[in-house]
């Protein structure tokens, strides 16, 4: 039987930003429930984004450090090595349902009720639910919070079909069963660089494919300049200013048809695999959002205020279908946030205090602005540079390439931006964002002891030379 405020909060979603504000609603006292259409709990994240992302970035490691760089360290491996795809697949997919059961243990333990369907806002406090297993239920809430997430936006002249496995996007590139000799990247932003360096690694020749005049435009110039020209030593290829006009599909392969950005004449190239990875756009398909008159700006997203509140005062919405860079611990932050202040505190998200990290080799990892961002605001800073080939550690690692650089404001020295190429950038990156959060000064940082030898030391001669001088460089 359904009676008004059955719950105080429905949930719609069950990703990152979905499940997180579902479990700290209940631990709030809440009574919750969780709507998920997908049959897994754990959204993009869990089963088609960072974490079956990560585990193939790390199985194709090693088997690169095995046949690259193992002979460096005296270790010899008598006879060839060799890859099993199968077995690689086999662990990610493991990995994915432990975490995935785990969520389901999670709802369990704090008493979040869990639906399997797909749900549609039918008023500002009732949502009903297409139980996957056939049937519906009728759900009455106080409060609603949509987290349905994003989805691949399509790119007309490169049509995906995952199932013919030779223009995939991110979902179909988790899949693949072989080593495709040559693959085609179109978009040289996170999953192109992730996934291309899963494959590449293996044994691809892989071939980016960017519209604009570089990889990763959102970040620091300078990182980024870095970043392609190690990807190139690796064995990437880049075109950069080049856009794609037209594919055909052939027995051999993806014939596709690029263009210079700005216009010229055409080229066609033949690949094995395309993948197709040039954004993702908010997901509300059959939400009902426009009955309810809840406003959705041009590129799709939920409209929402600074308390994730859309027009209609019952019903909110967080994570990758509202604005803001689309990634998980953003969206965890928000559900959190989110549904503390339907429980009558001060939720609150620091939007200058969000990392974002490629786990590519090395990795990238970047917080606060950038050196382009501050000159634009025409806010005057110092810059802190260090490189890891000045490290100790990194050295005894074997592994050097890469920097840290801090921006510290000129007058106050508070730290705007760290942006960090090297080994455990993703990692290393936590220190920066505790300072930016706590509004430390370079010098906080560079006068803060840290451990030797560790490549978090790269951090803080970096800090020593935004406001003085560092030691080993
Ligand atoms: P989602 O995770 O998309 O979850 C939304 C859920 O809602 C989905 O499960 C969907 O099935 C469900 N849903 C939608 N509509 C309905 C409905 N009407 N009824 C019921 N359920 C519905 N981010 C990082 O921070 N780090 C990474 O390393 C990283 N790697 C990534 C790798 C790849 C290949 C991809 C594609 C993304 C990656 N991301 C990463 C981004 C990250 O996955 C997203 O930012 C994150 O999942 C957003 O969380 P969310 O809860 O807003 O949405
Ligand atoms: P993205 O926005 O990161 O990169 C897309 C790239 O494609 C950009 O460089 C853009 O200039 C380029 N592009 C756009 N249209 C093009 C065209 N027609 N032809 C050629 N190039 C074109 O998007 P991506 O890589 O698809 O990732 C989607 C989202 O998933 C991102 O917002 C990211 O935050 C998230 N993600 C995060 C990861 C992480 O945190 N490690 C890993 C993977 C995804």
């Amino acid at each position: 039987p359904t009676f008004a405020d059955q719950y105080d909060v429905v949930v719609v979603g069950g990703g990152p930003g979905g499940y997180v504000a579902a479990i700290k609603s209940a631990q709030l006292g809440m009574k919750t429930a969780c709507v998920e259409m997908r049959g897994r709990l754990g959204g993009t994240c869990l089963n088609v984004g960072c974490i079956p992302s990560k585990a193939l970035l790390t199985s194709s490691h090693h088997y690169h450090d095995a046949k690259t760089h193992f002979a460096d360290h005296g270790i010899v491996i008598d006879g060839s090595i060799s890859m099993d795809i199968s077995k690689m697949q086999d662990t990610k997919s493991k990995s994915v349902e432990g975490l995935t059961g785990g969520i389901e243990y999670l709802f369990k333990k704090y008493g979040v009720d869990y639906y399997k369907g797909k749900g549609k806002l039918t008023g500002p406090n009732s949502v009903g639910v297409d139980l996957i297993d056939g049937g519906s239920e009728s759900l009455d809430s106080k409060n609603i919070v949509i987290a349905t997430g994003s989805e691949v936006t399509p790119l007309p002249p490169v049509p995906v079909d995952n199932a013919g496995g030779k223009i995939v996007d991110s979902t179909g590139a988790l899949e693949i069963q072989a080593v495709p000799e040559k693959m085609a990247v179109i978009g040289g932003g996170v999953i192109g660089l992730e996934m291309g360096s899963v494959w590449s690694r293996l044994g691809a020749e892989v071939t980016v494919i960017e519209f604009l005049d570089r990889i990763c435009p959102s970040m620091d110039t300078e990182l980024t300049k870095k970043f392609q020209t190690t990807l190139k030593k690796q064995g990437f290829k880049f075109k950069t200013k080049t856009k794609v006009v037209r594919s055909e599909v052939t027995d051999n392969g993806v014939v596709l048809t690029t263009e210079p950005s700005k216009g010229g004449d055409p080229k066609e190239e033949t690949y094995d695999i395309v993948l197709v990875a040039t954004g993702r756009r908010p997901y509300t398909e059959g939400l009902g959002l426009e009955d309810l008159g809840i406003q959705t700006d041009k590129l799709g997203r939920v409209e929402v205020d600074a308390h994730f509140k859309t027009a209609v005062p019952s019903i909110y919405a967080i994570g990758d279908v509202i604005s803001g860079p689309m990634l998980a611990h953003k969206a965890e932050e928000e559900g959190i946030a989110c549904v503390e202040t339907i429980a009558g505190y001060a939720g609150h998200v620091n939007y200058d205090a969000i990392p974002g990290v490629i786990y590519t080799y090395p990795e990238v990892a970047s917080v606060g602005k950038t050196e382009d961002e501050l000159k634009e605001a025409g806010i005057a800073y110092n810059v802190g540079n260090f490189p890891f080939s000045a490290n100790s550690r990194a050295r005894a690692n074997g592994s050097s390439e890469g920097f840290v650089k801090v921006l510290a404001e000129k007058d106050s020295d508070k730290i705007l931006g760290v942006h960090i190429i090297g080994p455990n950038a993703g990692e290393m990156i936590a220190e920066a964002v505790i300072a930016i959060e706590y509004g430390a000064s370079s010098e906080d940082l560079a006068r803060t002891c840290h451990a030797h030898p560790t490549l978090s030391e790269a951090f803080k001669e970096a800090c020593m030379d935004a406001y003085d001088k560092p030691i080993h460089f």
